[in-house]
């Protein structure tokens, strides 16, 4: 059976989470493989709604194994914190598995975003402060701390190794220093909690794919905050696109099947960094206010904007994505009046093709192709041909210009808020 996997189209937020757990339902194994607790994948069912960091959605279908792959980077506090929270509202956690291999975060590595963030001075990107990037950094740079080192007499020396390579950096900005001892002592009792869990999750996931078992797979952030293929510098340090979310599960290429490319029926962002449809005015506030667009991870208000099918196709390309998952289709239905772009005008050159060039994003303005709105209540409809000719307009014309089928039509948050293409 082929693994379907699941990403980001834009700037994250799209609700990989909810398509995630809808798959989940009919799935064996869900894999998270990329970013760390950067990441807020809203889930919400039976009137309760969960934000996850760092646990794959699929932890909500029972009988589902829900692995934390190799591509993780892991804030051990993070995830004890959710692992005992969803004990608390009475969810099994006990297929839960956790990659020997994923890289940890520990406090020098949190303290080193904001004092990178401090020194980027105008120039910020707006992380979220948890590590991430000084995590990634250290796996590349080879002094990072795995999983498995956590269980090994070395650990002790190679965190004060850390602590003290770390800390004479922060000497020299007068940023406080950091006492090893003291971060050994708080982490031994998170690693007891996590030995449990504990495998080497992709050779798991092949057994899983060779016993014929449905394995999906979750990616976090998204195409346009890549590494290589997002608006760097503005972007995470990681790679959310198919290549990452392969290394991040250790999945080889053959075993994927679907990719969904999720996205909204507008687009939002939160951070620094060029985004050409964003509207900065009454409408783009109007889209947060309607789509409640506040980071599920920092509470940032999100800078929201038209939907750009440029971006889109971009996305398409580079992923090799094969369905589309648009979510919040009841949300923009809102709007008397939607538009999406459709190419850019830069300095009087009609663009089709997506650029990750600051300036040329700087300076490009959107060409919008104009659609009708007032979609009414679409909340409970759950068969596209039943949903108003203004919405089939609009959808219909973004699958002709993508060329991709859509799968997934998002309308609202709640677990059966979805129409699904059989
Ligand atoms: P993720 O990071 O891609 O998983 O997305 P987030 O969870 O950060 O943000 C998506 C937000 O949109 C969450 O608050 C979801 O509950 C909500 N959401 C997802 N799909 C829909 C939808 O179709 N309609 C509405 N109204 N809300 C949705
Ligand atoms: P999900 O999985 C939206 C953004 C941050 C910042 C940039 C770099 O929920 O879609 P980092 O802390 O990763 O070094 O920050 O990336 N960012 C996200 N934005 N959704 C996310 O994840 C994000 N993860 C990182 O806001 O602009
Ligand atoms: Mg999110």
């Amino acid at each position: 059976m082929k693994v379907d996997v699941v990403l980001g189209s834009f700037y994250g937020d799209e609700g990989k989470g909810k398509v995630i757990d809808h798959l989940a339902q009919n799935a064996d194994v869900s894999v998270r493989a990329t970013g760390g607790n950067n990441a807020g994948h809203t889930i919400v069912f039976d009137g309760k709604k969960y934000a996850m960091h760092l646990i794959p959605s699929g932890i909500f279908s029972k009988n589902t194994i829900a692995i934390i792959g190799n591509g993780v980077v892991i804030d051990p506090k993070v995830l004890v914190d959710e692992i005992n929270n969803l004990k608390a509202n009475g969810i099994d956690v006990s297929n839960l598995k956790i990659s020997d291999k994923a890289h940890v975060i520990f406090p020098y590595h949190i303290a080193m975003d904001k004092l990178l963030e401090d020194l980027r001075k105008e120039g910020k990107i707006g992380t979220t402060n948890r590590g991430i990037g000084p995590a990634y950094c250290d796996k590349f740079e080879r002094s990072g701390i795995r999983v498995c080192d956590l269980y090994k007499e070395s650990f002790k020396k190679l965190l004060d190794r850390n602590v003290e390579a770390k800390n004479a950096l922060f000497k020299l900005y007068n940023y406080p220093k950091l006492n090893s001892d003291e971060i050994y002592k708080t982490y031994l009792d998170y690693i007891e909690e996590l030995r449990p869990f504990v495998c080497q999750t992709e050779v798991l996931v092949h057994k899983c794919i060779e016993e014929g078992k449905k394995v999906i797979c979750e990616g976090a952030q998204a195409t346009l905050l890549d590494i290589d293929f997002g608006s760097y510098p503005y972007v995470t340090s990681s790679n959310p696109t198919i290549g990452g979310i392969i290394t991040g599960s250790g999945l080889g290429a053959k075993d994927i099947g679907e990719v969904y490319g999720v996205l909204k029926g507008y687009s939002s962002r939160v951070g620094e960094g060029p985004y050409i449809t964003e509207l900065k005015n009454e409408i783009g506030d109007k889209i947060r206010e309607l789509g409640h667009e506040y980071g599920t991870t920092t509470g940032r208000p999100r800078r929201c904007g038209w939907l750009d099918l440029v971006a889109l196709k971009y996305a398409i390309n580079i992923n090799g994505i094969t369905a589309l998952a648009i979510n919040h289709v009841d949300t923009i239905g809102k709007l008397d009046e939607i538009k999406v772009c459709t190419a850019y005008d830069f300095e009087g050159n009609i663009l089709d093709a997506f650029t990750t060039d600051a300036d040329i994003c700087s300076n490009s303005k959107p060409v919008y192709k104009t659609f009708k709105g007032n979609f009414g209540d679409i909340s409970n409809i759950r068969k596209r041909k039943d949903l108003p000719k203004e919405a089939k307009a609009y959808l219909n014309f973004i699958e002709k210009y993508t060329k991709t089928p859509i799968k997934f039509i998002g309308v609202g948050p709640e677990r059966e808020q979805v129409i699904v293409k059989k």
